[in-house]
């Protein structure tokens, strides 16, 4: 086919994805397909880091482990129950950018009384008022497609749903990512150890007597790094799953904030300020920080500017979309007023204990958010040395958008 064929389709499919409420696509046309992603070999450059771009990025997760330990175990620790989800960094994979894609939305073919991923016996426990919902009796593996477009309806609702008793860590990893193409284009990460073989899976995993918080400790008062995954993607991730292999006996919860809430709980006034207004997210600084420990770099990092308040296309509800970790600059600001007013968004998500949820693990565990109108943060408080071992799957959503203010 012709470039300028090409290109002319592409710049169509990005308008429409800026436009989700007034396109609507024919699913069974344009099913998601597992890996999407192109993979071009492009070849490592050196990174530069502009100064304004250095920020606050706050970098806990240990790079290295002692393999031999993970698979054997060591003494006081057992072996990793998982270990074909052991971390891997292989320098060979590097890829081109993130193209764009059309993004489909199933939670807008959802019905909304979920009779097919809460029919009568499945119990549902919410953990607050607006945002975590237990949920047990129902396996997630199971599911037919009307089941994950409910799905995707609820997560949307609200906002993190914990599901417990799943058999989803011991599905080949072939069908889990099958299950997570469902809900969008699998993300690739920058930097992140991934099982062997696939790098769309990004592993969290602090090995069985790793001591790397200790150092950490030594200059941080706390862990918590409030964020939105790699909301530097110009199409950055919507359902997001994060499912438990190896946990520490307590501790290691996760923490999660509904940031509808925390747009609600503004004064009208405030919130008509901010819309409109957009913000710089980097990813460079996640980089760099690989790189400066000698790991890898799958893909070049990216700038996007995204706006401050993002509407969600299922519910229409309106989130705050700025974190601390990866926002920059709010775009046309002076550098004092732009850092005084994300200090108060940054604030104001992070204090609001009364807009958020603490999910705690246990065995079997598969987390689902909507990572539009969350963020959330790992706890890294637990000091006995136990391995904590999750693998999350990210696929892509649409570009933000935002619709007019109303009172
Ligand atoms: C993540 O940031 O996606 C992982 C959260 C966790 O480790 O609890």
């Amino acid at each position: 086919m012709p470039g300028w064929i090409l290109l002319f389709i592409d710049t169509v499919y990005s308008l429409i994805n800026l436009h989700p409420f007034q396109y609507k696509q024919s699913h069974t046309a344009m099913a998601p397909s597992a890996v999407e992603t192109i993979t071009v070999p492009v070849p490592a450059q050196p990174l530069e880091v502009k100064p304004s771009y250095r920020g606050i990025y706050k970098e806990i997760a240990p790079l290295k482990y002692d393999k031999d330990s993970e698979l054997k175990g060591k003494e006081g620790y057992e072996a990793a129950k998982y270990p074909h989800y052991l971390p891997t960094w292989n320098p060979e994979q590097r890829y081109g950018p993130l193209e764009p894609f059309q993004h489909v939305e199933h939670g807008l073919d959802a019905d909304p009384s979920y009779p097919n991923l809460l029919p009568d016996g499945v119990s549902v426990n919410h953990l607050t008022p607006t945002i975590g919902t237990e949920v047990k009796g129902i396996q997630l593996s199971s599911l037919s497609n009307a089941g994950k477009d409910e799905l995707a309806r609820l997560v949307a609702e609200r906002k993190v749903v914990a599901f417990r008793d799943q058999d989803f860590a011991e599905l080949p990893i072939e069908k889990a990512l099958e299950f997570g193409g469902y809900f969008g284009r699998h993300h690739i990460h920058p930097t992140s150890g991934t099982p062997e073989g696939f790098p769309e899976i990004h592993l969290v995993h602090r090995g069985a007597g790793d001591k790397t918080s200790d150092a950490y400790f030594a200059n941080r008062t706390s862990s918590v790094a409030w964020h939105s995954d790699v909301s530097y993607e110009q199409q950055p991730p919507g359902t997001t799953f994060l499912y438990i292999l190896d946990k520490p006996e307590t501790g290691g919860d996760t923490l999660f904030v509904d940031a509808v809430e925390a747009y609600n709980r503004l004064s009208p006034l405030f919130q008509e300020r901010l819309h409109g207004l957009k913000a710089t997210h980097s990813g460079i600084e996640q980089v760099a920080a690989a790189v400066a420990r000698g790991s890898i770099n799958r893909r070049d990092p990216v700038v996007n500017e995204h706006p401050i308040i993002r509407t969600h296309p299922v519910t229409g509800e309106k989130a705050l979309y700025v974190n601390p970790q990866f926002t920059r600059d709010i775009v046309g600001l002076k550098k004092e007023e732009s850092d005084a007013l994300l200090k108060f968004l940054y604030d104001h998500l992070a204090y609001g204990a009364d807009f958020q949820a603490r999910v705690k693990w246990a065995e079997g565990t598969v987390v689902v958010w909507d990572n539009r109108v969350t963020q959330h943060s790992a706890l890294i408080d637990w000091k006995n040395g136990q391995r904590r071992h999750l693998a999350r799957i990210t696929p892509q959503a649409e570009r933000p958008f935002e619709t007019p203010f109303k009172q």
